[in-house]
């Protein structure tokens, strides 16, 4: 596709598309907002390059989109919306599974931002997978049984002992004991779309709830899903990329095989009331 001088290329057959010809430092035209949020409802992942955006700049990108979502943890330690992930050779990279951002929340993000300041010159790239494709995939009776079924959710091993080393071990404590394990329907329906995904996110599901989870086997079948390189994407960071996700669709997992290498990326996620993005 190309309009004027803006041209969209897909990344892969099923997720992702990179958009050329914005700049998103400034206060965005409707228009721009429009084409990006379409293009993340058709591709789910979006990226466009070369945009070197302060922590502001980022945060205003963001609200362009929905109301800025400080996480459970950010609000325990009193952080702003916007975090930076940087990892050195004394800060490993947390080396999180797949998984879609704070499932275990009562408030669910819509949409995910990343952008990359530093980015070493080998490794580190993010994957996304679309969990729609996965859905899309599925035999009318497994979509038929999987629709009627939820999952528990809750912060991980990997989770707390990462924020117990960053914020140390009674943070760590008090946002285990304030997010108890919550039950999330196992398919969402996205709310513009009305496109349905498995609602996936390997990190933080405890396990399928009542007796179709018994054993762990299918929770197991479902996380391998994502595992299929058609349902896959993987970003090749540059600095200065900007990469926005619907959350609702995707499951993502970030690479660490740049250790001990410098990598710095901010971050943030939005929830939409309405438009894309928004929950079933
Ligand atoms: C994340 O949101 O899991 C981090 C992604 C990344 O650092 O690429």
């Amino acid at each position: 596709m190309k309009l004027a001088n803006l041209t969209m290329q897909r990344i892969t057959a099923t997720i992702g598309v990179e958009v050329t010809g914005l700049d998103l430092a400034g206060p965005l035209a409707g228009a721009d907002v429009r084409l990006l949020r379409d293009a993340v409802a058709e591709y789910h992942v979006v990226a466009v390059r070369d945009q070197f955006l302060s922590a502001e700049q980022l945060a205003t990108l963001a609200e362009s989109f929905g109301e800025l979502l400080r996480s459970p943890l950010q609000r325990l330690t009193d952080k702003p919306a916007v975090s930076t992930i940087e990892d050195t050779p004394e800060r490993p990279p947390a080396g999180f599974a797949w998984h879609t951002d704070i499932s275990w929340a009562a408030e669910l993000p819509s949409l995910g931002f990343l952008n990359a300041v530093s980015i070493p010159s080998f490794g580190g790239d993010t994957l996304w997978a679309s969990t729609a494709a996965i859905y899309a995939r599925l035999s009318a009776d497994e979509r038929m049984r999987y629709d009627l079924l939820s999952a528990v959710h809750a912060p991980d091993a990997t989770l707390l002992a990462s924020v117990a080393r960053h914020h140390g071990p009674q943070v760590a404590e008090r946002l285990r004991a304030a997010q108890r394990p919550r039950e999330q329907p196992l398919v969402r329906t996205h709310r513009d779309t009305g496109r349905r995904s498995l609602f996936l996110s390997p990190l933080y599901m405890e396990r399928i709830a009542g007796p179709a989870g018994a054993g762990g086997e299918l929770l197991g079948r479902l996380n391998a899903m994502l595992d299929d390189p058609n349902v896959q994407m993987r970003w090749r960071w540059r600095a200065g990329d900007l990469v926005i996700w619907d959350e609702t669709s995707t499951c993502h997992r970030a690479l660490t095989d740049h250790y001990p290498q410098h990598r710095v990326v901010r971050r943030c996620v939005v929830r939409t009331g309405r438009g894309v993005g928004a929950q079933a």
